[in-house]
C-alpha cells in the first residue's frame, strides 16, 4: 500500500494581491504549482500526485504537466471555497484501496524536500499521523482582544505546523465526516485530526519549507532557489 499526495492549490490568493493566484506566479520562469509538483514526482515515497485546483483552471492541466515530466500526477479536481472543502474534494477522489497514507500539502510550498515527505511519511505509518513542523524563532506574545499583552508562551514549546501532513487514510476520513464541512474554517488538517483526540507526531522541518504568501515571500523565494542543497538545513 502506498502514500498519495494531496496538493492543495485551489486558493484565490487574496493576501497576495496580484491578478492571478500566487500559486501560478512564475519562480525562476515556472508556475510556483510546477515547482511544488516536480519535488513530489521526485520523492520515492510517492506513488500518485492528485493536484486540487480552481475551477478555471483545471481544463488542460494534464497536458501541461506532461511538459513539466509529471509523471505521477494522474487526477485534477476543482477546490471548494476553503480549503478544508479543497482537501475533501481531493479525499473523494482517491480510488478505493489504494493508499495507506495521505499527504495533504499546500500548492503554494514549493521547498520542501523529498527527504522531509519521506521523513513524513514514515513517522505516518509508525503513528497514523504526523505533521511536519518547524522552529519558532520571534518571542511570542498572548494578547488581549483590547491590544494589551496578556502573557509571554515559551517558544521551545512551539512549533509552525507546515506542510506535507501525513495521515493514515481512515484516520483523516474520519476527521472529516466529524466536521461541518461547509462551516469549518481550519486552516490544516492536523486540527481536524487533533478535534477526534489523535495524538500526532511532530516531524523537525526546514524553516527554507516557505509558503509564498505575500509579495515578499516570491522575493525570498528567488534568493531560496538559488541556494545550494548542502545550505537546506538551517535556512
Ligand atoms: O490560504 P493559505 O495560504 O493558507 O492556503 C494554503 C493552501 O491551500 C494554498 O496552496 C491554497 O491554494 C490552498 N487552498 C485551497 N482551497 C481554498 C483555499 C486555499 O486549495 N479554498
Amino acid at each position: 500500500m502506498t502514500a498519495i499526495a494531496i496538493i492543495v492549490a485551489a486558493g484565490s490568493g487574496k493576501r497576495f494581491g496580484a491578478e492571478k493566484p500566487k500559486q501560478f506566479l512564475e519562480l525562476a520562469g515556472t508556475p510556483i504549482i510546477f515547482h511544488t509538483l516536480q519535488r513530489f514526482e521526485a520523492c520515492s515515497a510517492i506513488a500518485q500526485i492528485i493536484v486540487v485546483l480552481p475551477a478555471a483552471e483545471t481544463d488542460g492541466f494534464l497536458a501541461k504537466a506532461a511538459k513539466y515530466g509529471l509523471q505521477k500526477l494522474k487526477t485534477v479536481v476543482a477546490g471548494g471555497n476553503t480549503r478544508t472543502a479543497s482537501v475533501w474534494n481531493g479525499l473523494n477522489a482517491v480510488e478505493p484501496n489504494s493508499a495507506e497514507i495521505i499527504a495533504v500539502h499546500d500548492g503554494a510550498r514549493p521547498f520542501v524536500t523529498s527527504e522531509e515527505i519521506k521523513r513524513t511519511i514514515e513517522k505516518a505509518r509508525e503513528t497514523g499521523a504526523a505533521c511536519l513542523v518547524a522552529p519558532v524563532t520571534d518571542t511570542i506574545k498572548e494578547i488581549t482582544p483590547d491590544g494589551m499583552i496578556l502573557q509571554t508562551i515559551d517558544r521551545n514549546t512551539l512549533r509552525r505546523a507546515l506542510t506535507p501532513q501525513c495521515f493514515r487514510i481512515e484516520i483523516l476520513r474520519r476527521a472529516f465526516r466529524k466536521i461541518d464541512l461547509l462551516n469549518e474554517q481550519a486552516t490544516d488538517e492536523s486540527f481536524l485530526v487533533e478535534k477526534l483526540g489523535y495524538q500526532i507526531s511532530i516531524v523537525e522541518g526546514s524553516p527554507r519549507n516557505i509558503k509564498i504568501t505575500v509579495p515578499e515571500d516570491l522575493i525570498l523565494a528567488e534568493s531560496l532557489l538559488k541556494l545550494p542543497a548542502s545550505r537546506n538545513s538551517k535556512f
